[in-house]
């Protein structure tokens, strides 16, 4: 870990020092924004913070790896974890405070409470990575009850999970505003992601096919073909890229249900994760 006191820009791993700070901002009258991550920052987290600096007066990000949203088996252990860079993008981005609890602090011994969030999060990620939602809701609940900011900034990205956290923070009556962030894309249409780090210079090439065929996709759903024979192009097309694919779909974009049968009517979202051996792909965008 590294020296927090060194960064460039004031940081805390502590709570009752975030709470101090938060807490000076918010007698002064200010608003607070939100973006939660998981470092490993590129050019779509910095996305997030300018759009929250639109929408608060001061920004608190967050760097930690939540445990509790990786299964025994996936890239926790290797997942990239770079603060000292990521510090200072968030310096240069304007970012006001960075918040990076320890997971001793985060669960402590003996951590025993569980969220289960349902609506959104069924299908999809859900069916190949079960743990992954409720892990992501505990997390997000936790940092919010710490930060207790007014907006929070969510990416379009992860679009399965930005709408559970809005459902969530519905649920449990959170007075948290969720602001999307738009996905940012490298020249050739592949979505930014910390991920990306992983792909071999082979593999960087295919992975831009995913933003391709999911815009064909989109495309085919807008002449007003059935999602099912749209889909079954749009399947071949990435059984044919990627080594394995976890799933391509339509679903409705605002609850992310399955459409009903035939040409689509409702705003859609076309949604995959496809896998490059042991790096999974995640995308998606709005079609109809
Ligand atoms: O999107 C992410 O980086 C993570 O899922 C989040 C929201 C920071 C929770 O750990």
């Amino acid at each position: 870990m590294s020296d927090l006191s060194a960064l460039p820009l004031p940081s805390t791993a502590d709570l009752a020092h975030l709470r101090r700070i938060v807490a000076e901002w918010r007698h002064d009258g200010l608003r607070i924004g939100f973006v939660p991550t998981m470092g490993a920052l590129h050019d779509g987290h910095l996305s997030l913070i300018a759009r929250a600096k639109e929408k608060a007066d001061r920004v608190v990000a967050s760097i930690f790896v939540n445990p509790t949203q990786f299964a025994p088996g996936e890239d926790f252990d290797a997942y990239p974890r770079t603060m000292d860079a990521d510090a200072a993008k968030l310096a240069h981005a304007g970012c006001d405070l960075l918040y990076a609890p320890v997971a001793s602090d985060m669960y402590p011994d003996g951590f025993s409470a569980t969220l289960t969030v349902g609506g959104p999060s069924q299908g999809l990620e859900t069916d190949f990575r079960p743990h992954f939602f409720n892990g992501v809701a505990i997390v997000v609940a936790k940092l919010f009850n710490r930060v207790q900011p007014d907006i929070a900034v969510f990416g379009e990205k992860d679009y399965q999970q930005l709408l559970v956290i809005r459902h969530m923070v519905r649920d449990l009556d959170l007075p948290i505003e969720i602001i999307p962030g738009e996905t940012l894309r490298e020249r050739d249409g592949l979505a930014l992601s910390s991920r990306n780090a992983y792909l071999s210079t082979d593999e960087r090439r295919v992975a831009a096919s995913l933003n391709e065929i999911l815009a064909a996709f989109a495309h085919d759903l807008s002449t007003g073909i059935d999602w099912e024979t749209a889909q079954g192009k749009a399947l071949a097309k990435a059984a044919n890229a990627f080594e394995r694919v976890d799933y391509i779909e339509a679903r409705c974009a605002e609850t992310l249900a399955p459409l009903p049968p035939g040409p689509v009517h409702q705003p859609a979202r076309v949604l995959a994760a496809v896998w490059l051996d042991k790096t999974r792909l995640i995308d998606n965008m709005p079609a109809v």
